[in-house]
């Protein structure tokens, strides 16, 4: 048996640990693993002819789980050749709980673009969105948005990009905090 006093002395420690998992619960957030991008290049080296593409790996919350559980999809964007990459309606991701877009709002350049996440939780429509800039800046490498390497490389290649430091040495990743919202965004 416990004396009164003891059992006084852990109720403080008690709350920390139940608090923990709410906690985890109550910061949702989006994590992008990794990216790839492919984009037409204009001038004498690049190639203008190819189809675009983004593709991303995103571990997102999962809905069923009591704490921090997480699960993971692919999602992707297109155009084909002869059509200018730009920004893009809502496309569903290879989950379809999850959905994917480049907001008009955000869209400047192939090296400098906004990505927006939404995942649907109930069947009223209610869910969590996440949006994050993602900039191929690396004449600015403290620009915090600058989470692409874009590089065309050799002759008559695309544009590719990935998810790397501004100078496209390490591998990163992108966090992304996620709101609660009654509908997806339009
Ligand atoms: C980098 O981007 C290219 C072009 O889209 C893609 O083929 C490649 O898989 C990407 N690499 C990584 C590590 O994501």
């Amino acid at each position: 048996m416990y004396s009164p006093s003891t059992i006084a002395s852990l109720l403080p420690f008690l709350s920390v640990v139940l608090a923990q998992p709410l906690q985890t619960r109550d910061a949702p957030q989006f994590i992008i693993t990794s990216l790839g991008a492919t984009f037409p290049e204009p001038g004498p080296f690049g190639d203008e002819s190819v189809d675009s593409s983004v593709s991303i790996a995103v571990t997102y919350p999962d809905p069923a789980s009591t704490s921090s559980g997480t699960l993971d999809t692919t999602c992707r964007v297109g155009w084909p050749s002869g059509t200018n990459p730009g920004p893009t309606a809502w496309t569903p991701c290879a989950n379809p709980a999850l959905q994917f877009r480049l907001p008009t709002d955000g869209w400047t350049s192939t090296r400098n673009f906004r990505v927006e996440l939404w995942e649907t939780l109930t069947a009223d429509g209610a869910g969590l969105d996440g949006t994050q800039l993602l900039k191929s800046n690396p004449g600015n490498p403290s620009d915090p948005d600058t989470y692409m390497f874009c590089v065309q490389r050799g002759k008559f290649n695309p544009l590719t990009c990935n998810l790397t430091g501004p100078f496209g040495t390490s591998a990163r990743t992108v966090v992304i905090p996620a709101s609660e919202g009654s509908t997806r965004p339009n």
